[in-house]
C-alpha cells in the first residue's frame, strides 16, 4: 500500500506494517483524513495507541504526516477500496465530516465500503461516525434524514450504531480535527455524532 511522509510516497507491504504495528495492541484508523491533524494529535496524546490516517488525496498531508512519532502512520488509498494489508488489524475506525464519495458510499450503503471496513476491523471493532450538515446538504440530504440513512446503512453493514446525537459548537470547538474548528466557526456549525461497534 502506498504512504506518505511530507511529499515522500512510500510503498508498504504486510511485514513492514506488522513491524510498525507490533508493539500496539490499539490500532485505531481515521478514514478521509483529510490534512492528518486528528491522527497527529491523537498519536502525540496517546503514546500506547498506533493511529493511520487514510485519505484518497494527497496534497493536504504533507504537513502533519511529516512529524516523526513512531505511532502514527499515513496512506494515500480510497475508502471503497481499502489496502489488503490493513485486513483485520483495526480496533477502532473514525470517519469524521465525510464530503464527496465517502459521504456518497455512506449514504448509499455502498458494499465496496462497506465490505472494506468490515474486512480491515478486528473482532469487536468500534467505530465513531461524525457528520455536518453543509456536506449533506451539498449532497441532497437534510442533516437529520442523512444521519438517519447512515445509521440505517451502518446497521444493516452489521454495526451495531447508537442514534446519532447532536454535536454542539463547544464539542466541535474541543474536537481536535480542522474540519470540526471550520465549522465550529463557520456559518453551518450543526454536526452529529454517531458510534458503535460490529457485532
Ligand atoms: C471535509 S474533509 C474532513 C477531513 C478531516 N476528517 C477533518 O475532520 O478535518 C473530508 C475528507 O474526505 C476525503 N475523502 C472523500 N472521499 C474519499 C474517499 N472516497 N476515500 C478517501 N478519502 C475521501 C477528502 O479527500 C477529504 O480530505
Amino acid at each position: 500500500m502506498e504512504t506518505i511522509r511530507g511529499k515522500t510516497s512510500l510503498d508498504m507491504d504486510l511485514t513492514g506494517l506488522k513491524e510498525r504495528l507490533a508493539n500496539y495492541n490499539r490500532i485505531i484508523l481515521d478514514l478521509g483524513t483529510g490534512d492528518g491533524r486528528y491522527v497527529h494529535s491523537l498519536a502525540e496524546r496517546n503514546p500506547n495507541w498506533f493511529i493511520i490516517g487514510v485519505d484518497s488525496c494527497r496534497e493536504n498531508l504533507h504537513e502533519h504526516s511529516r512529524a516523526k512519532l513512531p505511532n502514527m502512520l499515513f496512506v494515500i488509498a480510497n475508502a471503497q477500496d481499502l489496502p489488503r494489508e490493513l485486513s483485520g488489524l483495526v480496533s477502532h475506525v473514525t470517519i469524521n465530516f465525510p464530503w464527496g464519495s465517502l459521504l456518497e458510499s455512506l449514504l448509499a450503503g455502498d458494499p465496496l465500503l462497506m465490505r472494506g471496513l468490515e474486512s480491515i476491523s478486528s473482532s469487536l471493532a468500534s467505530v465513531d461516525i461524525r457528520l455536518n450538515g453543509g456536506a449533506l446538504a451539498e449532497t441532497g440530504w437534510d442533516l437529520e434524514a442523512g444521519a438517519e440513512q447512515i445509521y440505517n446503512n451502518m446497521l444493516q453493514a452489521g454495526w451495531q450504531v447508537n442514534a446519532p446525537a447532536v454535536m454542539n459548537t463547544d464539542a466541535l470547538r474541543n474536537f481536535p480535527s480542522t474540519w470540526a474548528k471550520r465549522l465550529a466557526f463557520g456559518r453551518d456549525p450543526r454536526a452529529v455524532a454517531m458510534n458503535g461497534y460490529f457485532k
